[in-house]
Parts: structure tokens; sequence; C-alpha cells
């Protein structure tokens, strides 16, 4: 796949890092379209590039569906998909984590991307690629994040068995960041701690993340595969 005029959605693409993504493959010459589950603005485009700016909750199959229809309907065909929706990322203890925690995490990880696949097996052009956002949290279960991580480990097996279903047409690849977009509980000190983890010395940037997606977006031999994008702070 060559980016420049591909026809891209990017679920999730409303804000911080979804939003990053699909400015940046604005910017390589895609037409995009973003959806989340408030009211957005489209992306910039370049001339003579679709834009479309679409509403869905993925936790509801229906809306699931037809987010990837109504947006291959905006760009006038489909090409790719971004899945960087997540649920909320609140830290908990086990005896504070409630039913509904547990619903969101796995509503908006694995429940969406289920319906988001099946329809896009239908949608995509030949030789059209998923790109699902990850987290290095789903590696390792982090005991403050326990839905999130537990939400974020099935999406992995997701994507492996996602990658025989669709295949030989279609392909699907995840990217796991590390700390990009820290939210605003972590402080300067706890980012400092989170930073000697890092072996490369800083968080990550949301290009690091986006460089990635574009990577696997046209890796025409890559399915099934994650890479990870943390600076090093798994390898240890
Ligand atoms: N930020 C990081 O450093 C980091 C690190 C590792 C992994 N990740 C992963 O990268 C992805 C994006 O992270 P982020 O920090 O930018 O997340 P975020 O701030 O929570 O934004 C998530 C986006 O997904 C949409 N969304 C969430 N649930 C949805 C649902 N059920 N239906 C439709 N849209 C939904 C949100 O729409 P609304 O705003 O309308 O709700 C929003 O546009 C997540 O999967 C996250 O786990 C992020």
């Amino acid at each position: 796949m060559d980016l420049d005029g591909a026809r891209v959605l990017v679920c999730g693409g409303g804000r911080r890092l979804g939003r990053a993504i699909a400015e940046d493959l604005a910017a390589s010459g895609c037409s995009v379209a973003v959806s989340s589950r408030s009211t957005v603005e489209p992306v910039a485009v370049r001339d003579g590039r679709s834009t479309a700016a679409l509403t869905a909750d993925l936790t509801d199959a229906t809306q699931a569906r037809a987010v990837v229809v109504d947006a291959a309907t905006a760009l006038g065909g489909l090409d790719g998909v971004v899945y960087a929706a997540g649920g909320a990322f609140t830290p908990t203890t086990l005896e504070d984590i409630t039913p509904e925690l547990v619903e969101d995490a796995l509503g908006s990880v694995v429940r969406g991307l289920i319906f988001v696949a099946q329809a896009a097996q239908q949608t995509l052009a030949d030789g059209g690629s998923i790109v699902v956002i990850g987290d290095v949290a789903g590696m390792r279960g982090w005991p403050s994040y326990l839905p999130h991580s537990a939400a974020k480990g099935a999406q992995r097996a997701l994507v492996s068995g996602l990658a025989r279903s669709l295949a030989p047409r279609h392909r699907i690849n995840v990217v796991h960041p590390g700390t990009v977009l820290p939210p605003d509980e972590v402080d300067a000190d706890a980012l400092e701690r989170i930073v000697t983890r890092i072996p490369l010395g800083r968080i990550g940037a949301p290009q690091d993340i986006a460089a990635a997606v574009r990577y696997l977006l046209t890796a025409d031999y890559v399915t099934g595969t994650e890479l990870v994008v943390d600076g090093g702070r798994m390898a240890q």
C-alpha cells in the first residue's frame, strides 16, 4: 500500500495519540476519517484528499460496524483502519475495581475491535491493512491498571487470530507504545521515575508511534506481528 492517496479510518482519532496519528497520515497524503464517541473536527488533509469526522460508540456492535462502512462511503473506499480507541486509563487497587471499569476496558479495547474487524473484512480494498494501538501494559499485567492490562492482553490474542482470519486479502498488526502522553495524574516526580526505567532516556513522542503505524500500514508481507515502541523499557 502506498500512503499517498490511501484512504484510512482512525478509530479514536478525536484527541491525543489517535489524533496525532490521523494528522501524521494526512500529512503523508492520506484521505482520513476520524471516529470518536464525542463530536470532533475532521483533520486537515492535503488538496484533493477527503476528510471526515464520524461519531460512534465502539462498544456497540452496530455502531462499530457502521463506522467502517460510513468511513468508506465518506472517503470513496477504504485501504486502512487504525484502531486507537481505548477505555479509561484509571489507576485502581484490586479492591476498588468495579464492573463498570472492566466493561469499559473490554468494550472499547476488545469488543469494539472485533466488530470493526468484522466490517473491515467486508469493506477494505484488497491489500488493506488494520493497525491496532495496543500497550506494553498488555504484555506484563500492571497491578494498578488491571482491567486495562487485561483488555490489552486480550487484544494481542485477537490480533494473532485475526491475522489468520483476514489473510490473504488483508493484514492486521499491533503497535505497543510505552508511555507517550501520560494522564494528568502523573506528576513530574512520577514521570522522572518512569524515565529512569527507559533505556533510551525519554518517554515516547506521538511521532514515534505514528512512524510505526505508517510502517505497518505499508508493510505488505507483515501480518500478525507486534511492534514494541517504548524506548527499550520492556527489554529489561
Ligand atoms: N497515551 C499513551 O501514552 C499511551 C500509551 C500506550 C498505549 N496507549 C494506547 O493508545 C490509544 C490512544 O491513547 P490516548 O492516551 O490518546 O487515549 P485517550 O486520550 O483515552 O483517547 C482515546 C480516543 O478513543 C476514543 N474512544 C475511547 N473509547 C471509545 C469508544 N468506546 N467508542 C468510540 N471512541 C472511543 C475517545 O473518544 P472520546 O474522546 O469521544 O471518548 C478518544 O478519541 C489507547 O488505546 C491507549 O491505550 C496510549
